[in-house]
């Protein structure tokens, strides 16, 4: 089971829509898969199509200790998708909430309640780095940085590589960054530009090959409470999250791959070399740059 948070410190750079529309994707190539809403707004859970009133219990009684994880699953449109609503309705409930994840470790202990039930589980975290989402980051293999072409968005990525080397240092030494996404991506644009050359002289290793671009059907399709696939599969949005999806199993064959022939090659289940990681594989952080 592999575990990916979609966070960024900074509201509106696309973290939601990555996360249903990417875990919507892996579904879709048969690929068991869990997207876990830890934003408190719930807008996952809204994206998906559920509202309020259909929404018995979530993420808050996981952190509470009143249920475990496997007693929160709700079933989606798609066969291969499940579901974890955050189930916040109060302001005191938010408050607990922040108190309760003060315990780094109670996602990661949450999760291994269905390690054997899952290829995949996404979390989307909420625009902050404190509380639920160190939490996800404390339980995660790797993390997924959406951002728009900006220069916020670039402060919110630099702040968040920071947190990373911090929580590798602390908490969780293996967590990598999975990549960096560019979402509502508008060519042709100076903005686009500017940033586009930022991100790769600081960053290039990170990057996405694929780049999300603007397209109001990803919108509309949230709104509407359904995946983008579901949609309008022909749409540039949809489209776009496929290719993300493919580009993270392509890799991942690949690192399954390698991690069979060095066994067989040693005899045992050996690390990696440095030299045999794809780059995006590297551990994150401006200082490993
Ligand atoms: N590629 C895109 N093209 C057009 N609109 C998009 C695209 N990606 C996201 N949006 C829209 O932009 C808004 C913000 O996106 P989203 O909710 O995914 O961001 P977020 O990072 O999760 O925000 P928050 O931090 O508030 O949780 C939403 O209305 C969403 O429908
Ligand atoms: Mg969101």
């Amino acid at each position: 089971m592999r575990v990916i948070s979609v966070a960024i410190p900074k509201g509106g750079e696309g973290k939601t829509t990555t996360s249903v529309n990417l875990a919507a994707s892996l579904a879709a190539t048969e690929k068991k898969t869990l997207l876990i809403d830890a934003d408190t707004l719930g807008a996952s859970g809204i994206s998906l199509g559920y509202t309020a009133d259909q929404v018995k219990s979530g993420l808050y009684d996981v952190f509470n200790y009143t249920h475990s994880l496997n007693r929160v699953i709700y079933k989606t449109e798609l066969t291969y998708l499940d579901f974890v609503p955050s189930n916040i309705s109060t302001v005191q409930m938010e408050e607990r909430l922040l108190r309760l994840s003060e315990n780094r470790t109670v996602m990661r202990i949450a999760l291994r309640d269905i390690e054997k039930q899952y290829d995949y589980v996404i979390i989307d975290c909420p625009p902050t780095l404190r509380g639920i989402t160190t939490n996800a980051l404390c339980a995660s293999d790797s993390v997924i940085i959406p951002m728009r072409a900006s220069h916020f968005s670039l402060d919110a990525v630099m702040r968040l590589m920071r947190y990373l080397k911090w929580i590798r240092e602390v908490a969780n030494p293996q967590i990598f960054v999975e990549g960096i996404l560019l979402t509502m991506h508008e060519p042709n644009t100076k903005i686009a530009e500017i940033t586009g050359r930022e991100l790769r002289s600081r960053y290039s290793k990170f990057l996405f090959k694929v780049v999300i671009p603007k397209n109001s059907t990803l919108a509309e399709a949230a709104f509407y409470g359904r995946p983008a696939l579901l949609y309008n599969i022909n749409s540039k949005g949809a489209q776009a999250y496929f290719e993300l999806a493919t580009e993270i199993l392509a890799r991942d064959a690949a690192k399954g791959k390698l991690r069979e022939s060095v066994r067989e090659d040693s005899g045992s289940y050996g690390e990696i070399p440095d030299s045999q990681r794809s780059e995006n594989r590297n551990p994150a952080g401006p200082d490993s740059n």
